[in-house]
């Protein structure tokens, strides 16, 4: 599939920011990894001024994990099974984190809700996409619910993680049209081609803000 498709993304792409060191994040995904795949490819080809340090997921079988081994990026898996306590789990991972001193999280298909303890340890420094537009079918069927409810538009949003789930400052939004004939299937393909283009933007403005301390303006 092709960008054939009519489509807004606001605010408007403008060029990445330059970051000096490099911006360092850490990925956190539980799924096939084509939106951490874009950031590895954009930070190969120089275009992205970022330094995955580690990619972190919750599952052993997920795609993500192929993805950083081909270009020897660390990555752990942490179950939250393995942990009797959310907190533990969280706490694993923060510890992960901390350990690769990570700028900003980017929750790239992170499919777990989390909690206010882990918020607070990287507060205004965690972004999260979500295939919806937020406010907007929150959780975790949100293509299936746009088009269940009948709606005629829906899209992609990345923002600041805060306590609520799915809520917090919104950085960027990509909107597009749910034609008669579009299905869970076309629509997430549709949605993960602006995905792709919004995520890396929202990096760049996020460790913007981050590195000027701006925090402010959100
Ligand atoms: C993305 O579509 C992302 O929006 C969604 O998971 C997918 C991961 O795709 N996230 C959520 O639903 C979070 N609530 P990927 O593994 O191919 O990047």
């Amino acid at each position: 599939m092709d960008k054939s498709f009519n489509y807004i993304i606001s605010p408007e792409i403008s060029e990445f920011r330059r970051f000096s060191p490099k911006l360092k994040i850490g990925v956190l995904a539980s799924g096939k990894g084509t939106n951490f795949q874009e950031l590895i490819n954009l930070s190969e080809k120089g275009l992205l001024d970022i330094d995955i340090k580690v990619l972190i997921t919750n599952k052993d079988d997920a795609g993500c994990i192929r993805r950083a081994e081909n270009v020897a990026i660390p990555h752990k898996i942490i179950r939250g099974k393995d942990f009797s306590k959310k907190e533990l789990f969280e706490l694993e991972i923060i510890n992960t984190l901390f350990h690769y001193d990570v700028e900003l999280v980017v929750m790239a298909g992170w499919m777990k809700i989390v909690t206010p303890f882990f918020i607070n340890k990287f507060k205004n420094k965690i972004i999260n996409i979500h295939p919806s537009l937020l406010p907007a079918y929150k959780g975790g069927s949100a293509i299936k619910d746009s088009i269940l409810n009948g709606s005629k538009i829906t899209g992609c949003s990345v923002h600041f993680v805060d306590e609520e789930v799915d809520s917090g400052s919104l950085i960027m939004q990509a909107a597009l049209s749910i034609l008669k004939d579009d299905n869970i299937e076309t629509l997430t393909k549709k949605i993960q081609i602006l995905e792709h283009i919004i995520l890396p933007h929202s990096i760049s403005h996020a460790g913007f803000f981050i590195r000027s301390n701006f925090m402010e303006s959100y």
